[in-house]
Parts: structure tokens; sequence; C-alpha cells
């Protein structure tokens, strides 16, 4: 079986985390965004996978030869001369979706959830037709696609992209399911799936919905990234607790990589994630936070809703909140105050930031 994962684009919003890498490779419950979905990709029996793309850093190419290795899959980068939008990638890459007669996953790169492949090829096969996505329901659908079903049918009969006024808040959550004959539908030009294919098939009846259950997130930007780790952490806490850290300082659902160092008197936790090489000092206090690889915390530092990209620091008596997100090696002095700052890599920030902007 084959896929395609849709890579495109810079990666603005979860930015500045996304200059030092491209969006798929920034960890995710110290794990890259991307294995999530290649590994449920590989377990269901995929083979090939390609990565569309705008441009193909040199790091991302050489995360895929590992990648390669450790799952036994393919990976094709399939390079756009300009964005072709959400579908005309699927176009550009044919050759290789449509080598076959079987269905091939799609996916939008920054969705996360239990990815249930296996359930969602069988409910496919089911109703024979040329395509089926996966729902779940948002309290915001303005921002996404929504889909209405037909009445006692898994049939879709509207699909509406970013909806001003409500029609309903089952939405589209970025994967799919398509037979080759789909293609026949797009051209390698700049469409979107969501305004030019989706409306389409749903009147010929050829588009289905299926219900995803279990959690899903969109982690394209710093807020959805931090909701979104928490409900990984609880799928997690159901399915695997074993990969969950349980000591005296830990509250609630604590991910630390077995590398993490955590000093004394300590209070970490709920949705915590301690990355590789992590060191967190005596008396910190941490909530609602992602620390990322060789990051360090020091003595009776505080940091609740933020994001600690790779290589940082925050000194003593440090306090960060509020959607504080610093880039990698950034060094926060101490005893200083950031509330809700952005901080560009290879910062040390000396004096407290009291309302929220970006720090260059
Ligand atoms: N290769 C390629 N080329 N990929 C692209 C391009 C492009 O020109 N433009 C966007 N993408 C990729 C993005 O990287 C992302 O993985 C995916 O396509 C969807 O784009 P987003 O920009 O993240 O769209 P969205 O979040 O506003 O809306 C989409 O996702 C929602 C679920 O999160 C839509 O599919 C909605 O219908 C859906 O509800
Ligand atoms: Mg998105």
């Amino acid at each position: 079986m084959k896929a395609l994962i849709l890579v495109g684009g810079f990666g603005t919003r979860l930015r500045p985390l996304t200059f030092s890498k491209p969006k798929p490779l920034v960890d995710f419950a110290n794990r890259p965004m991307i294995m999530h979905q290649i590994e449920a990709l590989a377990k269901v029996g995929v083979k090939e996978i390609v990565l569309a793309v705008n441009y193909q850093p040199k790091t991302m190419v050489d995360a895929m030869h590992e990648v390669e290795e450790l799952y036994k899959v393919k990976i094709h980068f399939s390079i756009e001369s300009e964005p072709l939008g959400t579908a005309g990638p699927l176009a550009l890459a044919r050759d290789i979706l449509a080598k076959d007669d079987s269905p091939f996953f799609v996916l939008n790169s920054d969705v996360i959830c239990e990815f249930p492949f296996e359930e969602l090829l069988n409910f496919h096969k089911e109703h024979g037709c040329e395509g089926t996505l996966m729902t779940t329901p948002v309290e915001d659908p303005t921002k996404y696609g929504v889909i209405v079903q037909k009445e006692g049918s898994c049939a879709i009969d509207r699909f509406v992209e970013k909806p001003k006024e409500f029609v309903g808040n089952q939405i589209n959550a970025g994967i799919y399911i398509f037979n080759p004959k789909m293609l026949d539908r797009i051209e390698p030009k700049p469409t979107s799936i969501e305004k030019d294919v989706f409306p389409f098939m749903a009147k010929a009846g050829q588009l289905h919905a299926m219900p995803l259950a279990g959690f899903w997130a969109d982690v394209g930007q710093p807020k959805d990234f931090l909701s979104g780790t928490a409900l990984y952490l609880e799928s997690l806490h159901h399915h695997q607790p074993d990969a969950l850290k349980k000591a005296e300082d830990i509250v609630g659902h604590v991910m630390a990589h077995p590398s993490a160092k955590i000093g004394k008197n300590c209070k970490i936790g709920p949705n915590v994630v301690l990355g590789p090489n992590t060191v967190i000092g005596d008396g910190v206090r941490i909530s609602n936070a992602v620390i990322m690889d060789g990051s360090s915390v020091r003595d009776n530092a505080c940091v609740h809703d933020s994001i600690i990209g790779w290589a940082s620091s925050v000194g003593r008596w440090g306090r960060l909140e509020n959607i504080t997100v610093l880039g990698e090696d950034v060094h926060v002095a101490d005893e200083v105050f950031v509330n809700g700052g952005c901080v560009l890599p290879h910062k040390s920030v000396g004096a407290n930031i009291l309302e929220p902007r970006i720090v260059m």
C-alpha cells in the first residue's frame, strides 16, 4: 500500500521552532511529528510514502534515510516547483499512487491522533466509493472544513471549507483514503482538495465520512501544540501507561526521556514532556509544557503553558508562562519573567518581558 503526506509550507505558525527544523521534524512527545504518522502507516502495511514538499531541506532527507531503515518503507520526495495546494501534489505523484489498483492514504502533516488506519481501510472497502475522510467534532468549526452527511448514511452531502456561517461541527480531520480513480479529478496545477475536489466528489456520492475514534489535534501552532500534547499524554495513559513517568514529584501525565534529570523538591506536571538530556534543577515547577532536547531549567524556576526549544536554558527563579516559546539556544537569565514571549533562536533574554511579543 501507498500513502502521501502533505508536507508543503514553511511552518510559519510554529515559529520560532521552525527556524531550526522543518515542521515535520519538530519533536512532538519526544519524536519528530512525522514519525508518529510514518510509524502508524508502516504498521498497517504501507510500503511506499510520498512526501509532498515545496522544498527539500537536507536535514529532512537525512532523517528520512533513518526512517526507511527503521520502518522498512520507501520514502519518495515529490518536489513542487510552485506550491500545488492540497490536491495538486496528488496528481504530481500519480505515477506512484496509481501504479496499482489498491487504495492510498493521504494525510495533512500537522494532525495527531491514534491513526486508526486499519479501521479506515476496512470502512472504505465496505462502501466501495472513491474516497473516505475521517471526521471529528470541534467547538469552533470556522477554522476547518465542515462536512454535512446525508441523513442516515455515511455519504457526505456537503463539504464547506472554513464556513462563515454555522453548518455543523463535524470537521475534516485531514486523514483520507482514496481509490486511484479519484486522481482523474485532479491536474498537477495549484488546486485545493477542500474547495475544488471534495464538493464535487460529495455531489457525485463518491465521498464518505468515518468518525475518528479518540482524540484529534492539529498541532501546527504553539497553543494547539500544547493542548495536543495534553490529549496525546491522556491517550498514552490509557493505551501505554508505562510510557509515562511515575515518581513522587510528578503530578498527572508526564513523559520524561530516560536521560532527563530531575532535581529535588520539584513539582512536574500535569501535561509535561521532558526531552532527552534535559536537566531540571531543585524546586522547579513545570506544568503544561514541553522541554526539548538538551535544555535546562535551573533551581526554583517555573515554566507553565510554554515550549522550550532545543539546547536552551531558564535561569534560577526564572518564570515562563502564557504560551511563551523559546527557539533553539535561547538563554533566559536568573529571575527573569517572560509572559507570552516568542524568542528567536540564539538569543539571551536579560530583562523581563511583561507583554506577549516577538523577541528578535
Ligand atoms: N505539498 C504541499 N503543497 N502541501 C501543502 C500545500 C502545498 O502547496 N499547502 C498546504 N499544504 C499542506 C500543509 O503542510 C498541511 O499539512 C496540509 O497541506 C493542510 O494545510 P493547512 O495549511 O494546515 O490547512 P488548514 O489546517 O488550514 O486546513 C486543513 O486541515 C484541517 C484539519 O486540520 C483542511 O484540510 C481542513 O479542511 C481541515 O479541517
Ligand atoms: Mg493545518
